[in-house]
């Protein structure tokens, strides 16, 4: 898709904490010789490792973006469906300087078919963004996003996430159980 509108996409070394900034392999080295404008990542879930990016590396990659003048792309495309340990605020919660644009989809917490996404953008960049939809996709169903504007305005998908929030997490315990099980089985 970057490629497709002209851009190099360059890429960058992932460690336990995401998206790596110091380094030879970081973002920092690659930016070095390069113009970096726009990053892309999924800090809830580094596909494909499943990493979460932690806090620091969070507000490092922020200060480096309002350093170096540069947007963050984030694809936070599975956030609500975690099962341990404590959130981290988004990227966008936590910038201030309006260098992030957040982009969802309600395909994982709702269903594929929905078709339906989002995104979030500095309200600097909102008559770009209204454009560019408007040029390239008029697609999307408004009877999809009449009803979905209705579900979660009533509350329903506040109330679906939490009901499905903790029935994967007892699926997920199951097949982590099935997992141990199975590697003491093949260790005995
Ligand atoms: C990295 C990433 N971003 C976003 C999405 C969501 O895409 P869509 O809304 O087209 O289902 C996915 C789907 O698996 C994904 O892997």
């Amino acid at each position: 898709m970057f490629s497709s509108s002209g851009a190099v996409p360059l890429p960058v070394a992932v460690d336990q904490a995401g998206l790596k900034l110091d380094g030879p392999d970081g973002l920092k080295a690659i930016a070095a010789s390069r113009r970096v404008r726009l990053v892309y990542v999924t800090p809830s879930h580094q596909f494909p490792t499943g990493v979460l990016m932690s806090l620091s590396r969070r507000l490092a990659l922020l200060q480096w973006a309002q350093e170096n003048n540069a947007l963050i792309v984030e694809d936070d495309y599975d956030s609500e469906f975690r099962y341990s340990g404590r959130p981290i605020p988004a990227l966008q919660g936590l910038d201030s300087h309006g260098r992030v644009l957040y982009v969802g989809t309600f395909s994982k917490v709702m269903f594929p078919g929905l078709q339906l996404g989002y995104v979030v953008v500095p309200e600097s960049l909102i008559p770009v963004f209204r454009q560019a939809k408007w040029l390239c996709d008029r697609q999307s169903s408004l009877l999809n996003q009449y009803a979905l504007t209705d579900f979660i305005g009533k509350g329903h998908l506040a109330k679906h996430v939490r009901r499905m929030r903790h029935c994967l997490r007892w699926a997920a315990a199951c097949i982590g159980c099935c997992f141990t099980s199975a590697q003491q089985a093949s260790a005995d």
